[in-house]
């Protein structure tokens, strides 16, 4: 089974791209649902079809085509706010290391959540060969999938104490005030949803997955697709090709489409440059809205053109570790990227990695937990943090020269 998730700045096609590309799979024999991560209802619109005829159970709207539009009034969204209140609550209360404290904040709302949920139901049930996802703009769908490993981080690191805590404390602090106090049920609900969206990332992060970035030829657009080519590849997600949508036809271009095709290729030149190595799939400026299953899946067609639209470059992994002599070697991909861009620090056996606004905890694996970090680098879109082990003296002092030479070179 296939999972595309399409995303991209507001408004910049990445419905009409993902329902096209639906469309397309459909028609190719795929039996394919199309799932919204997004409150606005933009699906049942793109293939036009009445106002409420597309509910929370997949709705068939061709051959083997269908659509689903996950339900956010669904009870689970008074559950989740408990959850949410009880998590930051215990956060002011604990005074949380304030690593984890922003890691909390990136907690979506309901809907997200219910949509990792539902999406996770879907892959499960076995039904489908291909599962497009609909995302919405880019700032929310990177919360959105950044939430799976923060709550899972959480989960290990916090939670156990709390839980242990809180047993031990209940009878004395249940009568002092302001000191939340949840039930074992909470405790309960949080571990079922942690289990669960731990599924989810694991599928998301799985090399059947991958994310195509949509956008338009505008400098403001691609440089927001830049930053979430980087941002996706931290949390580990695979990007696996670049729609460029609405692009204006050359052919018989009056004075005003001419200025735009020039400032467009101008654009394209760099959207090239920036996604060196991946497939950029061009779509036209067409002169009407692509509207209804027919006109998308012919809008996919030309897109794609010879492509086959599931196809998935099989890349790297997005996080690999080698290890030698003395040490290891954690390469991330994190394109786009110098290293001053990066931060990194140790929290015990965690490695944070801090781009932009975003950070991502990386819990070490236990036999890399007690080696020092003796250096890192950007290189070739990747991130290279070196570790050496301090226990292995004969090493110590090769290594520091050789870090430091290796160093220099990657500056
Ligand atoms: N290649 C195209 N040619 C002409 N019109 C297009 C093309 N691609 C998209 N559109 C139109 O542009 C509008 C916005 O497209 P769409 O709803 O797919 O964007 P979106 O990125 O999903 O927006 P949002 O961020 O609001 O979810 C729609 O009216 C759609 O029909
Ligand atoms: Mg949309």
């Amino acid at each position: 089974m296939r999972i595309l998730l399409f995303t991209g700045k507001g408004g910049v096609g990445k419905s009409t791209v993902a329902a096209g590309t639906a469309a397309l799979a459909a028609a190719d024999g795929h039996r394919t649902l199309v799932l919204s991560t997004d409150a606005a209802h933009s699906l049942a619109d793109a293939y036009g079809c009445e106002y409420g005829a597309i509910g929370s159970e997949p709705t068939e709207v061709a051959p083997g085509l269908f659509v689903v539009q996950v339900d956010a009034q669904l009870r689970f969204e008074q559950s989740w706010a408990d959850i949410q209140r009880y998590l930051l609550s215990v956060l002011d209360v604990a005074g949380v290391d304030p690593v984890a404290a922003e890691e909390l904040t990136v907690i979506p709302g309901a809907e997200e959540v219910l949509a990792l949920l539902e999406l996770r139901l879907h892959a499960l049930s076995g039904e489908w060969d291909v599962i497009v996802v609909d995302c919405a703009p880019t700032a929310e769908t990177l919360r959105l999938l950044a939430l799976p490993e923060a709550l899972g981080w959480y989960m290990n690191r916090v939670l156990p104490v709390e839980r242990r805590v809180v047993k031990a404390l209940r009878p004395v602090l249940s009568r002092a005030a302001g000191v939340p106090m949840p039930g074992d049920s909470v405790f309960d609900a949080i571990e079922r949803l942690h289990a669960e969206l731990d599924e989810v990332r694991t599928l998301l992060s799985g090399p059947d997955s991958s994310v195509r970035l949509v956008l338009t030829p505008e400098n403001v657009v691609l440089a927001e697709a830049r930053r979430s080519y980087t941002t996706l590849s931290l949390f580990g997600y695979r990007v696996d090709g670049v729609i460029a949508n609405r692009v204006f036809p050359a052919e018989d271009a009056d004075d005003w489409r001419a200025g735009w095709v020039l400032a467009q290729d101008e654009v394209l030149r760099r959207v090239e440059q920036s996604f060196a190595g991946l497939p950029i799939w061009r779509s036209e400026y067409r002169p009407r809205e692509p509207v209804g299953v027919v006109p998308l899946a012919g809008l996919a067609r030309d897109l794609y053109a010879d492509d086959d639209p599931l196809t998935s470059s099989p890349g790297k992994a997005p996080f690999r570790i080698r290890r030698s002599e003395g040490g290891a070697v954690v390469r991330l991909s994190l394109p786009l990227v110098s290293r001053t861009d990066v931060d990194l620090a140790r929290n015990g056996d965690d490695l944070v990695v801090t781009v932009g606004s975003y950070r991502r905890l990386i819990t070490l694996p236990s036999g890399l937990a007690r080696y020092r970090i003796a250096g890192a680098r950007v290189e070739h879109g990747e991130l290279q943090v070196r570790f050496v082990d301090d226990a292995d003296a004969a090493g110590v002092a090769a290594n520091a020269v050789a870090d430091a030479a290796a160093d220099e070179a990657g500056r």
